[in-house]
């Protein structure tokens, strides 16, 4: 009786070892644990705060619909930024704020607030390994920026490179930052002068290069390195740096006076995985200029496509798990901002039909 007991435990511990590992994912998927973090292909959000929706009365400056934290739930693992000086309008006081270009265009507030939103999420997603590439657009200083990043509590989760003027011989894999719990890294563009007092505040062009970001035509993109110039758009040059590729994936409107904005009307075949200009065939493209896919890409409106498709297949994911699924649509005045339900979208029709008969 006692012998069949044990048994049948014993029976179960198989079972149980494999619900268990099961369960362990490491960015969505247990196949990318063992896998170097250079050796996967992150999807990032191109200028993540920026937002076009309700809180920005649908900015034609905003980058994406969902804010950060939602873009995260759906299973972005990069945030890029553009880090600007900005007084406070009460005090006077210089602060870093993310701005769209320039501050008056448009303002997602301060630096740390943002990045204190990324900490709660990494806080709430232990197995996951996180991205911020921030363009440093009036050149703050290491001191600056890695201040930000202690007043958020961020800098706890960061990894800091065995150098900061070279290229790792090996990145870790994600399972190793997991367990070592530094699953923060950080890229700025650029450090003219990376600091050993803030190690984890990376110079993206050290570690990285780009392909061309300005396109306006689903036929302008290129697998060429563009930045940093140094390697003279030769992709032999840029293969043999040891530099991770970011290949940027996204469409430019020119309007008046030059001025730029995110084309939204073509995002659904930008972000898609085939079609004329799509994220599927042009990481196939430049797959095969590289003989591996592209370390990192970026994207406007994630969650047009949706963008995570061709990213699943480039890594060769299948059957994702805890990720939120957002609506593969474009947010306007009509759609109403957020996630939608009936109970949302009716408020907002209310709202309208009240705001135009009392004429506000
Ligand atoms: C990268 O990951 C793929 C898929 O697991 C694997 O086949 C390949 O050997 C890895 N390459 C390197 C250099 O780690
Ligand atoms: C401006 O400074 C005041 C005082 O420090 C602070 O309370 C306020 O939040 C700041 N405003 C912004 C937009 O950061
Ligand atoms: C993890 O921490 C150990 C002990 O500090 C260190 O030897 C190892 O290099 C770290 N691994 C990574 C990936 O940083
Ligand atoms: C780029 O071109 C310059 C001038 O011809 C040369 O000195 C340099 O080595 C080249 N860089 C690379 C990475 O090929
Ligand atoms: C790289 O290509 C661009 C666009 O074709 C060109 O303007 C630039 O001069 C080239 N740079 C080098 C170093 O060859
Ligand atoms: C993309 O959206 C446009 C409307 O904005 C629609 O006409 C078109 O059919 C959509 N294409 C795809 C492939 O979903």
């Amino acid at each position: 009786m006692f012998l069949k007991a044990v048994l049948r435990t014993a029976a179960l511990i198989p079972f149980l070892y494999n619900a268990a590992s099961a369960q362990t994912a490491c960015n969505n998927s247990p196949s990318l644990c063992n896998r170097a973090y250079n050796n996967i292909t992150h999807l990032g959000a191109h200028d993540s705060p920026f937002l076009r929706d309700k809180s920005t009365s649908f900015s034609t400056s905003g980058n994406q619909y969902y804010d950060s934290p939602t873009q995260l739930d759906s299973g972005v693992r990069l945030l890029t930024a553009q880090v600007h000086k900005n007084g406070n309008s009460s005090t006077g006081a210089s602060q870093w704020h993310l701005c769209h270009t320039n501050c008056g265009l448009l303002d997602m507030g301060t630096l740390s607030n943002w990045l204190g939103t990324i900490k709660t999420w990494m806080d709430n997603n232990p197995n996951d390994v996180v991205t911020i590439l921030l363009v440093n657009s009036d050149n703050a200083s290491p001191a600056e920026l890695g201040s930000e990043f202690k007043t958020a509590g961020i800098d706890k989760y960061a990894y800091t490179p065995p150098s900061l003027s070279s290229v790792p011989k090996q990145w870790p894999t994600l399972q190793s930052l997991i367990s070592n719990n530094t699953r923060l890294m950080t890229f700025v563009a650029s450090l003219s002068t990376p600091s050993s007092d803030y190690p984890w505040l990376m110079d993206e062009f050290t570690f990285i290069f780009e392909n061309d970001f300005n396109n306006q035509s689903p036929t302008d993109y290129q697998c060429t390195p563009a930045r940093p110039t140094s390697l003279n758009n030769s992709t032999s040059s840029a293969a043999s740096s040891g530099r991770m590729f970011l290949m940027n994936h996204f469409l430019y409107n020119t309007g008046l006076f030059g001025i730029q904005t995110p084309n939204s009307d073509y995002a659904n075949i930008t972000n898609a995985q085939t079609g004329v200009g799509s994220l599927g065939e042009q990481l196939t493209k430049c797959t095969a200029v590289y003989n591996k896919p592209p370390t990192f890409t970026i994207v406007d409106f994630t969650n047009m496509g949706p963008a995570m498709e061709s990213v699943d297949k480039a890594n060769g994911v299948s059957g994702a798990t805890g990720r939120r699924t957002l609506p593969t649509v474009a947010l306007n005045e009509k759609v109403s901002g957020g996630p939608q339900t009936r109970g949302s979208v009716l408020a907002v029709v209310v709202a309208v039909v009240v705001a135009v008969a009392f004429g506000s």
